[in-house]
Order: structure tokens, then sequence, then C-alpha cells
């Protein structure tokens, strides 16, 4: 609350000072009605994927696709930001602008160690962005490339762009890492309509050759988008890895609309193949789906290239948004938000190698005022606002262990006739959000709802770690094995926090809530 009130000041005067007289109908930047506080999100205007995230000279590198010109999609150019700490974003000027006809799509970033390209300085390794062009006179989508000496404050555009071109019109976002073992660079695309992503390698980031393709498999009933590829080691078996892949899947025909999965598999320098539990599988529709995030609202995640190998992490994040309504959120003067950035991790549970998310360490920086509730067995509604713990700026860790209750957890954002569910389904062993009532969802018929995830308890115990930010709800359940991303509009009074179950009692064996602070303060890291 203190801080809510400083923001409040600070930018109160900022604006004064720097705009004059505002329009009376806007907030100050950072107190609109439903702005992320701690989530990145634009100052103003349209905002979708993440894209060439990347690690260079103390700085993660935040690129996105905007519209410099308006809350709708459209004239996709490359919107930039950096941290020191992945919490902390300045906002700096548009990256790769929309340039004759052609559109900046997704695509990555790396840093060009060796000079590979050419494109480097004295010295200077460039950094290297391979975009989608998106060509609307020639009606198709290629690979182009753009570079940087300067820390990527400016960028050039290679004059013998494209270096890819199929001629193909759905054709894009390509992932690119280093593959030690070649060397060469691979990149990973997608192939929309034929639910396919490609390979291609390439020792100077310019000239690309095929390698393989991979698909369909897993959910392949809509188009495929922004893959993602990386090895990650299985926790607690030494020296063994394997590689995952990721790809968003569109939202036409599908009633949850764009979501995003993954594989877990082997990546052998030329092609991807699926590891099920031990047998391996080429591409085929008989993979089952594994999904990210049983949210509505992550999609288009890529992960970070290039953090040092000292820090180790793989570090990814997703455009907090769904392609079925994202066009339609009631949010002005900006739209779209990004998830927090999450750290990657392989595990073994029940048997099977499942992907694991986490949010990133750095984010406890944002905690401020601390609550403790000790064990208590209940039943029905415990509302902790009598002991002040109310807010919309959270970050919440608690675990439950099922009594009698058949549905047990927490209720956010609750006010007049509002309430978002986080809870537990302990007869059929599902994590789940209910926005149903969680404020407005006129703007698109299929926005309310409930999300389910699977979940095995361990140790007898449900572990929950939530994150609500104003108009969002981040679940990290488990160990991170099930997560659910979902946005929600509540009125700004609904600030409540109560525990619930139904149908007999539970017991909660601790709870912590942080308020978390507004990184809208302008306050210094
Ligand atoms: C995914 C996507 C990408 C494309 C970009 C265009 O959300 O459709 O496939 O490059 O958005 O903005």
């Amino acid at each position: 609350m203190i801080a809510f009130r400083k923001a409040l000041l600070t930018f109160a005067t900022a604006s004064l000072l720097t705009c004059g007289a505002r329009e009376p109908q806007f907030q100050p930047p950072g107190q609109e009605l439903y702005r992320p506080q701690f989530h990145f999100t634009p100052a103003q205007n349209w905002m979708n994927d993440p894209n060439g995230l990347v690690f260079f000279d103390g700085e993660y590198h935040l690129f996105y696709q905007y519209n410099p010109f308006g809350i709708r999609w459209g004239h996709m150019s490359w919107g930039h930001a950096v941290s020191r700490d992945l919490v902390h974003w300045e906002h700096l000027p548009v990256a790769i602008p929309e340039k004759d006809g052609v559109m900046i799509f997704s695509g990555s970033v790396v840093v060009d160690w060796k000079n590979s390209s050419g494109f480097g300085r004295a010295g200077v390794p460039p950094l290297v962005a391979l975009y989608t062009g998106h060509r609307e006179r020639e009606r198709i989508q290629t690979q182009d490339v753009a570079y940087s000496t300067d820390n990527g404050r400016t960028w050039k555009q290679y004059e013998k762009n494209p270096v890819l071109d199929r001629g193909l019109a759905d054709f894009r976002d390509p992932k690119v890492f280093w593959y030690e073992p070649g060397p060469y660079w691979v990149m990973v695309l997608a192939l929309p309509p034929e639910r396919k992503v490609s390979f291609y390698s390439s020792r100077d980031l310019k000239q690309w050759d095929h390698l393989s393709d991979f698909g369909p498999a897993g959910a392949a009933e809509s188009i495929w988008e922004v893959p993602d590829l990386f090895e990650l080691p299985i926790e607690g078996e030494p020296g063994h890895t394997k590689w995952v892949l990721t790809v968003s899947v569109g939202a036409d025909g599908r009633e949850a609309g764009s979501a995003c999965q993954y594989f877990v598999g082997h990546f052998d320098g030329r092609g991807f193949a699926v590891e099920n539990d031990g047998t391996t599988s080429g591409a085929t529709r008989e993979v089952p789906t594994r999904w990210v995030d049983y949210g509505r609202d992550f999609y288009a995640a890529i992960s970070f290239s290039d953090i040092p190998r000292q820090d180790g992490r793989r570090i990814w994040l997703g455009w907090m948004n769904n392609w079925q309504y994202g066009q339609d959120l009631p949010t002005e003067p900006w739209r779209g938000a990004q998830s927090l950035p999450r750290e990657l991790k392989l595990k073994r549970l029940q048997g099977r190698v499942h992907l694991l998310q986490k949010p990133v360490q750095e984010l406890t920086k944002l905690r401020e005022q601390h609550f403790r509730l000790p064990e208590t067995t209940f039943e029905g509604i415990l509302s902790l606002q009598k002991q002040g713990i109310v807010g919309k700026a959270l970050e919440i860790q608690a675990e439950f262990e099922p009594g009698t209750a058949s549905e047990f957890g927490l209720k956010l954002c609750v006010g007049k006739g509002e309430e978002t569910l986080v809870g537990f389904d302990a007869k059929q062993g599902i994590v789940f959000v209910d926005r149903t009532r969680s404020g407005r969802s006129d703007f698109h018929p299929r926005f309310a709802g409930r999300h389910t995830g699977p979940l095995a308890m361990q140790g007898g115990r449900v572990h929950l770690h939530v994150f609500v930010d104003w108009s969002s709800v981040e679940v990290f359940a488990g160990e991170g094995e099930t997560v659910l991303t979902d946005l929600i509009f509540p009125s700004p009074e609904s600030q409540g926090l109560e525990l619930f179950t139904t149908g007999g009692s539970a017991k909660l064996a601790s709870l912590e809530v942080w308020e978390l602070r507004s990184l809208w303060t302008g306050a210094a890291p």
C-alpha cells in the first residue's frame, strides 16, 4: 500500500513535469485500471510475443512484437527493453521498425562470439537478430538478419536479406542457437499450416541448409508457431540430459484458444525425436500432448540465449495472452503483458521426465510486507482480511494437506460478487484456476471459465506458489510441473484474500504472503 501511494505521487509529479496537462480520462502510467505492477508491459500500444531474448554485457534484452501506432495488432516491429536483474526493465526506443511493407515478425538474437557472420567490429562480437520478414506485397514470409555492435541500441538490416526464402506464405519464428558438437548454428522455425518445425544449420548465420523436419505430433489441431529447442540436465540424475522442444499452438479450432506444448527427447544435430519414457518415437500424432501451462494465457514463450555458463540457468517468458480474445482485452492505453521470467528444469516425477517452471529467484527483490499464518485446520471460508492480509500485487506460498474436503485452496481478489479461485480437487488430483467470477469478462464469450491441470501430491501435500498482479494470476503448483497462467479483470476494490474448502475440512500446513513492490514507482533497483 505504501508503494502504491508512492507510485501515485511519483507519476503524478512526473507527468505534470514532462507532459504538462494530461487528458483527464487517463491515469498516470502505472496506475491505470488493470495495469500490471511487476510484469513487463509497454507504456502504450499493442504487444504480443517476446522476441530476441538474449543476455549480453550484463544486460538481459527483451524485444517484443510491437505496434508503435496502435492498440491492436499491426505494423509489427520489435519493441525493446533491457534489465540487469530480470525484474526492473528500462524501456528503449523501437529496435527494428517495419520498413517498406515488410513487417518484423518474431525471431531470436544470438551473440556471435566468434564473429562468424563478419558483422562484428574489432573486439566487439555482434548481436545478430534472425527474424521473419512478413512481406505483404509478395505474400511470403522469409528469414531476415539484422545486427548490432552497440549493445543492441541500434540495428542494421543485412543488405542481402532475406537469408532464407522458400517462397512460403507461412514460414516463421526462427530460434537460433550454437550447437557446439557441429560446430554450427542451428535454427528451428515453424511451418505453421503443416504443424511442423524445420531445422536448419549454418556456419555464418547467413547461409542456411535444411537438416530435417519434425511433426505433426502432440497437439496438432491448429497451426504451429514460435518453437524453441534446448538441452537441460535432469535434476538428481548426474550426467543425464534431455532436449526439450517447445511449440506454440494457434487458437483456431481450439476451444481453449492458443497454448504452448512441449516434447522431451533427443536432438542429434540433425533432427529431433521424442523419447516417451525410454521409447524413442518419430514424428507421429500418437505422441501425447504435454502442456507447458494449463491456464489460458501463456503463449509464444522463448528462452534467453547466452546466459553465462557460471549462471547456467535456462530462463524463458511468454506472452500473457491468448489469440482467441487477445485484441479485445479491456485495457488502455496498452494491450499485452509478458509473463514473469521462469527458470526451466527437468525432473523425473512418477517415473516420467517433466518440464518444471519456477519464477526466477530475482523476483524476491520485490517482496515488501510479509505475513505468515500458523498451521491450522479449517472448513468453509477463512478470511485473512482481519489479519490485514489484502492486496492485488501479491506473492503467496501455501501448503495444504487434504482432509475431508473435496476442494480447497485460495480465493484471490475477493470483492463484491467477485473472486478468483486457485484450488485443488482432491478426488480428481487436479489444480485449477476459476475465473468465472473474476470481474470483467463481457469482452469475449470464451473468457470466463475454470481451467485445470493434473497434479500429483507429494508427501501428502499440495504446494501452491501464486503471483497476483492486478490483472493476472500465475500459479506454480507442486515443484512447477503444473503451471496455470490466467488473466483476470477484477474491480480495483476487490483485494480480499481467503482460504476455502468445500465438502469438508482441510489443513493449511503453511502460508506466507508478501505484498510486492510496483515497478512503476521509479525507485532504483
Ligand atoms: C505468434 C505469432 C508469430 C508471428 C507473430 C506476429 O503469436 O503469430 O507466429 O511471428 O505472432 O506478430
